[in-house]
């Protein structure tokens, strides 16, 4: 049975036998024919002819001298119909010399004196046509992968596309959902500074001192959403980049006193030390005054907020050739591992929840770190842990790069 299978199979192959003597061609095809397809032909002329016409020829078997044309010669032209083709030369001793030198020009596989032996050349045609069978499959794999290569890419590209355009369509919704919030935001400012001159004037007109008390009582929450529609707005607009830095020089000491004077009575009604701490010959940095002051406001609000009574503040700086150092330091709550990683992020409320009742939405550090950004600086958080105090430190490079021409 298996036999039979491995004789089926093996006439899938096409041999071609030229040779001018009509007795061994008829020898080689009695002897092949049972396993092989034979086509013959008793000149190289034929022999081309039947090429031409049977791309299918896998072996050829030629002799080597021939009237017309040489064996080596016509196995070199077979080169341009059946380049894949294996080919076998048979040759009297007399020639032996001239076939070896066209071995490799005609790319020969094997070659066979006369008087030939049939049962070596069965065996060599069996090596070829293994090897045959192997390129076959070889061929085979490697054009299956190409197509499921060329298959994957096709859905790579179909998937990259139909993403692009679900992103497209969510930048869109989200850009529209932006705009109207920006919008609302915008529009919360009118009337909340109406509601404030409403107080003041209600204030002004009336003089009773439980009304006075309910109208100081809406000065905080009044300040909480106005600070918030503040916060927003600058966000929106350093998210876009719209905010360009006004440039110029700063000096960081007077701003932090600056800081420091407005923060002090926040700090003193919790019983909060406030210590600025600074060398005297901070220079001078380059810098955007009014960006770089609401960093350390934040920073410094910050430490009052997350620090309970008793406790204490300290601002420190040192400067370099290149930068000033501003370090923001307290005694107050501290954060945990996951805090530092999280804390410049937006909308970041984390484990320290303020000790007074203060407000926290959770976007001052996400502004903070937007704007040292901006200025080419660095902001570092560290603490040792909960209750252990947390330490803020910014680092301004002295020159911002010169701006490119547009
Ligand atoms: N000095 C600090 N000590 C401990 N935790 C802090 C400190 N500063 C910030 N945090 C934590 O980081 C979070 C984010 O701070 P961030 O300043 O961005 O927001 P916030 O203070 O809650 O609100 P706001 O937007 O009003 O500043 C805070 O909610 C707090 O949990
Ligand atoms: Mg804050």
């Amino acid at each position: 049975m298996r036999h039979e299978q491995q004789r089926l199979q093996s006439k899938q192959h096409t041999i071609l036998v030229v040779d001018d003597e009509p007795f061994i061609l008829e020898m080689l095809e009695d002897y092949l024919k049972e396993q092989y397809t034979v086509l013959t032909a008793s000149s190289a002329e034929e022999a081309l002819q039947l090429l031409h016409r049977h791309p299918e020829i896998d072996i050829i078997i030629s002799d080597q001298r021939m009237p017309g044309m040489s064996g080596i010669e016509f196995l070199k032209k077979s080169l341009e119909t059946h380049p894949n083709a294996e080919r076998i030369i048979i040759t009297a001793y007399a020639d032996l010399e001239s076939v070896l030198e066209g071995l490799n020009e005609a790319r020969i596989s094997y070659y066979f004196p006369k008087p030939i032996d049939l049962y070596q050349i069965k065996l060599a045609i069996q090596q070829l046509v293994e090897k045959i069978d192997l390129w076959q499959s070889n061929v085979e794999l490697i054009e299956q992968l190409k197509e499921q290569n060329r298959l994957i890419e096709q859905k790579i590209s179909e998937r990259t596309k139909e993403l692009q355009l679900a992103l497209q369509k969510l930048r869109e919704h989200q850009l529209l959902q932006q705009r109207f919030f920006n919008i609302a935001v915008h529009d919360l400012k009118n009337p909340l500074s109406t509601l404030r001159i409403l107080c003041t004037e209600i204030g002004k007109l009336v003089d009773n001192a439980e009304v006075q008390q309910l109208l100081s009582m809406a000065q905080d929450p009044l300040n909480t959403m106005e600070e918030l529609v503040q916060d927003i707005l600058t966000v929106t607009r350093l998210q876009a980049e719209q905010d360009v830095l006004e440039i110029q020089p700063v000096n960081l000491a007077e701003l932090l006193q600056a800081s420091v004077y407005e923060f002090a009575p926040q700090a003193e009604k919790k019983n909060i030390q406030l210590i600025l701490d600074l060398p005297e010959d901070l220079p001078p940095i380059e810098g955007d005054y009014r960006r770089l002051k609401q960093v350390f406001d934040n920073l410094i609000s910050n430490g009052i907020k997350y620090t309970p009574p008793g406790g204490k503040v300290t601002i420190t700086a040192s400067a370099n050739q290149q930068a000033v150092t501003v370090a923001v330091r307290d005694t107050g709550v501290g954060m945990t591992p996951e805090d530092l990683e999280k804390v410049f992020g937006e909308f970041q409320t984390l484990s320290a929840k303020p000790t007074g009742g203060e407000s926290s939405t959770g976007l001052g550090l996400f502004i903070v770190h937007k704007i040292v950004t901006l200025h080419h600086g660095r902001i570092t958080a560290a603490s040792e842990g909960p209750g252990k105090g947390s330490t803020f430190t910014v680092t301004l490079p002295l020159r911002q790069p010169a701006k490119q021409a547009s």
